[in-house]
């Protein structure tokens, strides 16, 4: 029987702590004992971890769309931590952060009408997430120990059909924490790259409804796929008597390949674990607690596929995530 995750890490830091993945981290490490720091952009949803560990978990406010105030709501949760450690620890920080909220878009990148929609998801879950590393390692160097967990993607290798913006960031994060640990070989600190493959969480109906807000659509009827209005979908009027016809319609992906994307998007995610065993994987790695890249989920996406995609040129890859995902 391993010791419990509290002899290691005594106090952590969980983004996106009221749903799904970040929601099971959190509960498995108070479980363990850990104490823990949760976030949400509203703390309302963190109440039931509040009512069921009063002493262990404290709620923290933290939206990523603004990152000087998810800096300074990382810094005040960092120094309330260390008041509960012993005096030679003080120094403001966690034991264990996990860089883990995000959130899907899913639209053809260039039929999106205002660069701004991707602008916000990089800034959210790349720029501010990036951020929030930093802070944390500022602290941990100071505290000469500590471990930093990014929860990034299988879509780092295998990019999502229609999200553009998710695809990035995650890759762009993966290469932070592969930059880190780099960086950081031989140091006391260590840095995963925590991938999940599918897992049966709020993640697709926090698209249809944020795609349903934009659309100002009644959200008790959710579009699927959740698309329009801000893409280039609107049908034209016929041109006046003797005006000149129109300009040839802009180029547009296939409304029947969206449909078979997202389906296959929504299948996926219906018939994936639940978030629980995530968190048994990620419990397991932090005990080895050794740095590198932690892939979770099926034995198909996170075992299979990695494997087969190291032997397969990347025409064929390609082509094969195109059937995988209806689009072939
Ligand atoms: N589920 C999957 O299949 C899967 C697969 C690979 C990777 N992931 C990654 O796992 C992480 C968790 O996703 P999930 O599946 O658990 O989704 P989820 O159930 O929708 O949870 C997302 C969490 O992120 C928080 N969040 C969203 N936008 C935020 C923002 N702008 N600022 C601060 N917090 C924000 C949410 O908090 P509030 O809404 O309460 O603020 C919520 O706690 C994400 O990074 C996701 O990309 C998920």
């Amino acid at each position: 029987m391993p010791p419990p995750l509290s002899t290691r890490y005594r106090t952590a830091f969980v983004t996106g702590a009221s749903s799904g993945l970040g929601r099971a981290f959190a509960e498995m490490l108070l479980a363990e004992g850990v104490r823990v720091w949760g976030t949400s952009r509203d703390t309302a949803r963190l109440v039931p971890l509040v009512q069921k560990h009063p002493a262990a978990f404290t709620p923290v406010a933290l939206d990523l769309a603004d990152g000087d105030a998810a800096e300074t709501a990382y810094a005040r949760a960092a120094t309330q931590a260390a008041a509960t450690q012993a005096a030679a620890d003080a120094a403001p920080g966690f034991d264990l952060v996990i860089n883990n909220a995000g959130f899907g878009r899913f639209s053809p990148f260039a039929e999106v009408r205002d660069f701004a929609v991707w602008q916000a998801q990089l800034d959210a879950m790349l720029t501010h997430t990036a951020r929030l590393a930093h802070a944390a390692l500022r602290g941990m160097t100071a505290r000469r120990r500590g471990c930093l967990v990014n929860v990034s993607s299988l879509a780092a290798e295998f990019p999502l059909p229609l999200m553009a913006g998710y695809n990035i960031a995650k890759a762009g994060l993966s290469a932070l924490s592969e930059s880190l640990m780099f960086e950081l070989r031989g140091t006391p600190l260590v840095v995963m790259d925590f991938r999940p493959g599918d897992y049966r969480t709020a993640f697709n109906e926090v698209i249809q409804a944020e795609a349903a807000a934009r659309q100002a659509a009644p959200s008790s009827s959710p579009p699927s796929p959740p698309m329009p209005d801000n893409t280039d979908t609107a049908p034209r009027p016929a041109p006046a008597p003797g005006a000149p016809p129109h300009p040839p319609s802009p180029l547009r992906i296939p409304r029947p390949r969206l449909t078979r994307a997202w389906e296959a998007l929504e299948k996926n995610l219906r018939a994936a674990p639940p978030p629980a065993r995530a968190a048994r994987d990620l419990r397991r790695a932090l005990l080895r607690g050794r740095p590198g890249i932690v892939r979770s989920g099926s034995f198909f996406q996170a075992r299979l596929a990695p494997l087969a995609a190291r032997m397969m040129p990347a025409r064929l890859l390609r082509a094969a995530l195109a059937r995988y995902f209806g689009a072939a």
